[in-house]
This record gives C-alpha cells, sequence and structure tokens, in this order.
C-alpha cells in the first residue's frame, strides 16, 4: 500500500464470507483531492476531484488474490448512498385476527447473508407453520393481496436449504408449548437492498406445514401445500442499529 492510502485510511476490517476472506476498507477523502490508490501491484485505481467534501471509499477485494469484487462510493450526507456501507435494517408486524408477531431482518452489507429474528404468538400448539416472504407488501385484501410466494428467478417452491427455491422461501416456524415461535434464521437469498430486495414485499405465517416442496400435493412446489394465512405484514426499513 502507498503512503496516501494509509493517511487517508479510516478503517479496515476482515471477515470471512462464503469461505473466503474479504477485507474491508475504508477511506476518507479530502475535497477536492486527487484520488489515488494502489492496493497492490495488480490494482490500481485513479480518480480526480471528488465532488464532495467527503468521499466515503469502500472497496471489498480477496486477500491474497486482491481480485475487485465490488466498488462503491457513496458520497457523505446523501444517507441513502452512504448506508451502503452499513448494516441495513427491515421490520415486520405480523397482524392476523388473534396471531401477531414481529420480525426483524439485518444485513451486514449486500454481500452478507440476511439475519432473520422474532417471535411470533397465539399460534395453536404444536406443529410447523410456513413462513415465508410473498411478492407483495399490500394488505388491502388482508394477506391475500401479498400475492405469491417472491420468486424473481422463476424457479419451484422448495426448502431454504435448496438451491431451487423462491426468494421468499423460509420454511417453517416451529411453535413451542406457549403457542410461541421463536425466529432465527440466516438467509443468503435474501437481499435488503438491489432490485430484488425484499424491503416493500410482505411476510406471511401460514396456517399449515411448508411441505417444502416435497409433499407431492397439487400445490407443493407453488406453496408447498401450506394452507390459509394467519397473518401477514409488510417489510419495512427502521432505525439502523
Ligand atoms: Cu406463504
Ligand atoms: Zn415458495
Amino acid at each position: 500500500m502507498t503512503d496516501g492510502v494509509n493517511k487517508s485510511l479510516l478503517s479496515a476490517t476482515l471477515s470471512n464470507e462464503k469461505g473466503h476472506v474479504v477485507c474491508n476498507l475504508t477511506f476518507i477523502i479530502p475535497s477536492r483531492a486527487t484520488l489515488h490508490i494502489m492496493l497492490s501491484t495488480v490494482y490500481q485505481h485513479h480518480s480526480t476531484t471528488p465532488p464532495c467534501d467527503h468521499l466515503l471509499f469502500d472497496i471489498l477485494f480477496s486477500c491474497g488474490r486482491c481480485s475487485q469484487q465490488h466498488f462503491l462510493c457513496p458520497v457523505e450526507g446523501d444517507s441513502s448512498r452512504s448506508q451502503a456501507n452499513m448494516s441495513l435494517k427491515a421490520v415486520c408486524v405480523l397482524v392476523g385476527e388473534t396471531v401477531k408477531g414481529t420480525v426483524t431482518f439485518t444485513q451486514a452489507s449486500s454481500d452478507s447473508p440476511v439475519e432473520v429474528t422474532g417471535t411470533i404468538s397465539n399460534l395453536t400448539p404444536p406443529g410447523k407453520h410456513g413462513f415465508h416472504i410473498h411478492e407483495f407488501g399490500d394488505t388491502t385484501n388482508g394477506c391475500t393481496s401479498a400475492g405469491s410466494h417472491f420468486n424473481p428467478a422463476k424457479k419451484n417452491h422448495g426448502g431454504p436449504q435448496d438451491a431451487e427455491r423462491h426468494v421468499g422461501d423460509l420454511g417453517n416456524v416451529e411453535v413451542g408449548d406457549d403457542g410461541v415461535a421463536t425466529i432465527k434464521i440466516t438467509d443468503s437469498q435474501l437481499q435488503l437492498t438491489g432490485p430484488n430486495s425484499i424491503v416493500g414485499r410482505a411476510v406471511v405465517v401460514h396456517a399449515g406445514e411448508d411441505d417444502l416442496g416435497k409433499g407431492g400435493f397439487e400445490d407443493s412446489l407453488t406453496t408447498g401445500h401450506a394452507g390459509g394465512r394467519l397473518a401477514c405484514g409488510v417489510i419495512g426499513i427502521t432505525k439502523q442499529a
């Protein structure tokens, strides 16, 4: 690394994502400075005259190989863009006739898996209930108007661990004796940003168990044969942690 990079380096962290180490470097570049970053002999970037007082530069690259994977330059002061460097957080309040719940979605960066946590109460124990992201954040006609499972890749319904699944297929939640289901899911297909973001779509909890596409029913490969919709809610952006 050059001295120029070291002077403006704000933070550097290492994380292990999807089996390879990723370096996250954050730089602050002074107003109207000429940016010249040399990360290695094989990777180099030049830019002139940043438009704002501070430019946050976020570069991810694979350690060792130093191949560029991801390149963002959000401008400080533009909150929607500068959040590209922060963890993303969304929340959904589930409302049904009796079933209630809250589900939180957190994603450290656009390359990270989404952590889904929360609780759903007033379910009838024991058993499992289908738990999905549906395509529309529309509850004008109750949970029906949430539409089908969110499925941008036009695949068949499946389980959360399957390659062949809808993006919205999160499997089942399991109810305890107290009628409460505790959710703790890590999912690599959900996104809180970009064209396939789930923000603005809906969470639906079903009356029956999702057969993960393997039940052999007429609707196993579309809905997992999970039955009626007990509760739903729209996923919205919430305050960052
Ligand atoms: Cu569903
Ligand atoms: Zn599905």
